[in-house]
């Protein structure tokens, strides 16, 4: 059974800090997930939403704030008090954390409307190579196809996924001309049969985000290899 830990762990800690994937490694997760922007100042940061008002103690988007600006956010109290101080991670941050603990990191292009997709995967393929991390340890994911054709041009030997709500009949060839490893799917409109032609087609094929263990138990058996969950901990104590 295999577990992704969703925006960090962010059933027990506040999400996209690096307090929440600080328990992913403590559970022993293999693998982490989490969303990367670019701030106003073009650095890669870690963070879901486009503003930073729901995570966070400031106002505004994140594309027009500075890493400076972003860095003074508290990005844990909103969560409870014992995450006071905690802060949005740079990639650069994550990336160091990640790959010191062997932990794998699926990181999300998060494209909000206007934003540069050349810009993102320019300045994220540049951290990557900057800090040398083993392709291995890493797999790119995202709902816009574009961001995954962008993003192997920089880097063709990381592995890449493409999100989808629901599994599109045209799969397949979407997946070739991406040479993709995985299919990233919502696990409440995945049927048998789209898991069973994703599996035939020799991808991986992901959930996301069943936090109920219960609910999902047919899918492991329709072939899905990994669910992204905000609840590793239900999973990994039935292992
Ligand atoms: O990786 C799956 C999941 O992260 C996609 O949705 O909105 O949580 O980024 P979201
Ligand atoms: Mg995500």
């Amino acid at each position: 059974m295999k577990i992704t830990a969703h925006r960090g762990f962010s059933s027990l800690a506040p999400e996209n800090t690096l307090a929440a994937m600080k328990e992913a490694i403590n559970y022993g997760c293999e693998w982490i997930e989490i969303d990367v922007q670019l701030s106003a100042d073009h650095v890669p940061m870690v963070i879901h939403d486009k503003t930073v008002n729901r995570c966070s103690n400031g106002k505004g988007e994140v594309r027009n704030l500075s890493k400076i600006e972003l860095k003074q956010l508290d990005a844990g109290s909103w969560f409870s008090d014992d995450f006071n101080g905690e802060t949005i991670p740079t990639l650069e941050e994550v990336l160091l954390l990640t790959s010191e603990a062997k932990i794998a990191l699926n990181i999300e292009l998060k494209i909000h409307a206007g934003d540069c997709i050349h810009l993102l995967c320019e300045k994220v393929a540049e951290m990557i190579n900057k800090l040398n991390i083993e392709p291995e340890l890493m797999l790119f994911s995202s709902f816009d196809q574009s961001a995954l054709l962008t993003i192997k041009q920089h880097l063709p030997h990381v592995r890449r996924g493409q999100l989808w709500e629901t599994i599109p009949n045209n799969h397949a060839d979407v997946l070739s001309e991406l040479d993709a490893f995985s299919v990233h799917c919502d696990y409440r409109y995945l049927t048998e049969e789209k898991a069973k032609a994703v599996k035939h087609l020799g991808y991986q094929l992901y959930c996301y985000t069943p936090n109920q263990p219960e609910l999902v138990e047919e899918l492991w058996t329709w072939g899905v290899d990994m669910m992204i969950t905000d609840t590793p901990h239900r999973y990994l104590a039935s292992k």
